[in-house]
């Protein structure tokens, strides 16, 4: 379950004793991010992609703080957003609105028309009523849209059904068939919309390269049946993101090189520039969720630890069967292992955060860090119980940084105060 070589790596990037600090000062449970880390992920990908033909955005529904959004803006990153909410968490972080792009398949108008006044990037258009309600109403705001049209590949990522987004029978982006209509008269029908890109994500955590030339086969086809007025205008495609990382070493599970060099060269065949935006990569393993244990039972030769997270404040384990690693921080828990839950205090027996992972023997107030918590974790915790969500903290330069408080009864409940 765990080791010398996760405990050094939770070392390196977080401090034990920062992660012991923060849960004495914050309490847990506790979102901790390692600014260190996020960086050295932009590092990983600007080394792979050469910014000079590919455009890094960071997926914000993957860890939406302002602070962490602050962080990588000052990298320099663009942004991919699905609503709204996250159009306006950037627009409080500082980032201006040419650096974002407004994906997903159910924009309501208003949302639109917050994108359109924004004046942001680009929308990548998911269906052909999207179209037409973007087309209405930029021309009620006397304005243009610049658009990328989202189009389903009909390819297989070969990843966690829930997180595959690019098959035929999955609900995204437009299909080739669609995109031929849509594009037949394109001038005359959306006068306001600037066709200038293709979107393309066929969904997370993918491990193998080989998906990528499928997926670059498939844009292929599409550019050489688009008309060839807007073929010509094509300016760039952003192959989403969906980079896999390998949540037993923490390490970014794809190989980043491979992956540059065939969009690389479909940017070069093409005279096109290149987009991605990873979420999971660039934030996953920058996250730990800290977590104290509270109470200990044994359950048939099975240690079972009932700690203060829950499925509220991480549900992929519940959710997708996710493997998240559990240490101890500071030690603690050594000797013979056992086999251990880890569980939660939620009223469900799906309410767990490792079932079956050999651990040694724990004492009640053991203090534990889920590991690669940073992407797809805070994003998704919510207030089932009414338990309000933890705080976050930022480890910045040796310091702790409070980035969010803890939720009180208050914000919770006063709403239903009318
Ligand atoms: N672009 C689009 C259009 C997306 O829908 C997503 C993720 C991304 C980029 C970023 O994908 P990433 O690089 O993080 O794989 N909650 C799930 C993951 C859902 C991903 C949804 N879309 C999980 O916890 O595994």
């Amino acid at each position: 379950m765990f080791d010398a070589m996760e405990s050094s790596s939770l070392d390196r990037w977080f401090g034990t004793e920062r992660l012991s600090e923060a849960a004495e000062r914050f309490t847990t449970p506790l979102y901790v991010y390692s600014a260190a880390r996020l960086r050295d992920n932009v590092e990983r990908f600007r080394s792979a992609f050469p910014s000079a033909e590919t455009d890094l955005a960071f997926s914000v529904k993957a860890c939406s703080n302002l602070s962490i959004l602050r962080l990588l803006a000052g990298e320099g990153l663009l942004f991919d957003i699905v609503s709204a909410g996250e159009l306006e968490r950037l627009r409080r972080a500082g980032v201006t609105a040419d650096r974002i792009v407004f994906a997903g398949a159910g924009k309501r108008a208003d949302e639109i028309r917050a994108g359109l006044a924004a004046g942001i990037r680009e929308f990548n258009v998911e269906s052909v009523g999207e179209a037409g309600r973007l087309n209405a109403i930029a021309g009620e705001l006397k304005t243009r849209a610049a658009v990328a049209l989202r189009f389903n590949p009909d390819v297989d990522a070969r990843t966690h059904t829930y997180i595959s987004t690019g098959r035929g029978e999955d609900k995204f982006g437009v299909t080739t068939a669609e995109i031929k209509g849509l594009t037949s008269n394109w001038e005359a029908e959306f006068a306001n919309l600037d066709l200038h890109g293709l979107h393309v994500h066929v969904g997370s955590q993918i491990r193998e390269v080989a998906v990528w030339p499928e997926v670059v086969a498939v844009v292929e086809g599409l550019i050489d049946v688009l008309p060839s007025a807007l073929a010509d205008g094509l300016k760039s495609v952003n192959f989403g993101g969906g980079f896999a990382i390998d949540y037993e070493t923490s390490e970014i599970a794809i190989d980043l090189p491979g992956v540059a060099e065939v969009l690389g060269e479909f940017a070069a065949r093409r005279d096109v520039r290149v987009m991605i935006e990873p979420g999971r990569a660039l934030a996953a393993n920058a996250g730990v969720l800290l977590t104290r244990v509270q109470y200990l039972k044994e359950r048939g030769g099975r240690q079972v630890a009932i700690v203060d997270a829950a499925m509220t404040e991480l549900i992929r384990p519940a959710l997708y069967g996710a493997k998240h690693r559990i240490v101890p921080v500071g030690g603690g828990a050594s000797g013979e292992t056992i086999p251990t839950d880890i569980v939660g205090p939620v009223c469900e027996s799906g309410d767990f955060l490792a079932r079956g992972v050999p651990f040694p023997k724990l004492n009640g107030g053991q203090l534990l860090a889920v590991l690669d918590a940073g992407a797809y974790g805070f994003t998704m915790s919510s207030n089932y119980n009414t338990r309000p969500r933890p705080a976050e903290v930022l480890i910045e330069e040796g310091g702790l940084r409070l980035i969010r408080r803890r939720e009180s009864l208050d914000d919770l409940i006063g709403p239903e105060e009318l």
